[in-house]
């Protein structure tokens, strides 16, 4: 093997999780081999057992252990799905994934919304320009944190208390890391979102950060919308943004939303980043339950999850393969029931793995 490929990132691990997670993950790894394989590449690739199953079966959620043999031996995850109906209080998602991007310190979640057929799109006279956006959601802080609790739990009197945690490094580094990236990237403007009309000390520190951090990068137009306004605008003129920068639990709504406004939440990939760290990668839809277990899931968002994650070991022929093979399937309407047509999960996946092959050749 020459030094250049054993310098290569390529260890992979896979957790497909629950319910459409376990029917995406394995197209995306379908996807994901053939364009490595396409482009000489051999990717090594560990699947993991984590999830409702493995929980009901022995009470595990992550394994002891598991978050350093992630940090010491592998380069990437790519995650399906946590949650299923059987656990409903959410506990092994809540240790796995959220678990996983707080061990982890993944405290960029981006999250593209690009729209790749004017079609797909719910709004009238939207063209793929008019929505080519990045949600960039603080990942590791917020209201996600987990501090609270309960008083006189189930008696009239009850008190339920969930904080809001907001530091100034985490405010600041995903701040700069919008900036940054559309900087990098060419893009023309950061948009920052909070409610700091309503939430007078945490957004009151986003938005004293933002004022700060704005300042160092005059060459990009830096604005401010509050939350509700923000969800108002994406429907109304999408157009408007290039980068959105907002909080843990906003970005979770906002970015649902943005997956709407390309088509479905089915199309839309999220990458849970630490630069220069191991990172995990996953489709921004859940487990949905409602349609397991029939091979009518859609599985580009976690193809396309996978294409963000070769992009981010540097594999970029193979992540260009995939959004190509993507486009293609859309542009011949190779489309799964979330998109009005009748091609199943597996069906997609065979055709995108052919044709990132044929891309190459
Ligand atoms: P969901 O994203 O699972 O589903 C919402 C709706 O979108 C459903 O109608 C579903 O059928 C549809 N949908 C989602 N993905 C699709 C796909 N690939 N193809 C076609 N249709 C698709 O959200 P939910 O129903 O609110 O949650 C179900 C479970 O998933 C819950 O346990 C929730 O906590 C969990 N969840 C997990 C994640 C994650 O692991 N990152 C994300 C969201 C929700
Ligand atoms: C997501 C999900 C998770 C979140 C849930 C499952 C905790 O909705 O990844 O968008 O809220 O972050
Ligand atoms: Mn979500």
């Amino acid at each position: 093997m020459p030094p250049s490929e054993l310098a290569r990132k390529n260890r992979i691990a896979i957790i497909p999780g629950d319910g459409i997670g376990k029917e995406v993950i394995p197209e995306a790894v379908k996807v994901l081999n053939a364009a490595a394989a396409a482009h000489g590449h051999a990717l090594s690739i560990t699947e993991f057992d984590w999830g409702a199953d493995r929980y009901l079966h022995d009470h595990t959620t992550l394994p002891p252990g598991a978050v350093e043999n992630l940090q010491n031996n592998f380069d990437a995850i790519l995650l399906g799905a946590m949650g299923d109906p059987r656990v409903p209080s959410n506990i092994h998602a809540a240790e796995i994934l959220l678990g996983l991007r707080f061990q982890l310190d993944l405290y960029v979640n981006a999250r593209p919304c690009y729209l790749y057929d004017s079609r797909l799109c719910p709004l009238k006279e939207c063209t793929e320009r008019d929505v080519h956006f990045v949600v960039f959601r603080e990942n590791t802080e917020g209201l996600y944190v987990g501090m609270g609790g309960f008083f006189k739990k189930g008696t009239p009197d009850e008190i339920a208390t969930q904080e809001d945690l907001n530091t100034r490094k985490g405010v600041e580094r995903i701040i700069r890391y919008a900036f940054e990236f559309a900087r990098a990237k060419k893009l023309k403007r950061v948009c920052m979102s909070d409610k700091s009309n309503a939430l007078t000390f945490g957004h009151d520190l986003w938005q004293r950060v933002f004022k700060t951090v704005r300042a160092e990068y005059p060459d990009i137009e830096s604005s401010h919308q509050y939350i509700d306004n923000l969800l108002y605008q994406m429907v109304r003129d999408p157009s408007q943004f290039d980068v959105i920068v907002t909080s843990n639990l906003f970005g979770d709504i906002a970015s649902d939303l943005g997956a709407g406004l390309i088509g479905g939440l089915g199309l839309a990939p999220s990458g849970n980043i630490h630069p220069g760290k191991v990172s995990l990668f996953e489709p921004v839809h859940g487990s949905a339950p409602n349609i397991a277990g029939k091979n009518i899931a859609n599985p580009i968002g976690a193809v396309l999850a996978a294409g963000m994650m070769c992009e981010y070991l540097g594999l970029a022929a193979e992540a260009g393969a995939i959004e190509t093979g993507v486009r293609l399937a859309l542009s011949e309407r190779k489309l799964p029931a979330e998109l009005g047509g009748s091609a199943g999960t597996r069906q997609l996946g065979d055709f995108l793995a052919r044709a990132v092959e044929a891309s190459a050749s």
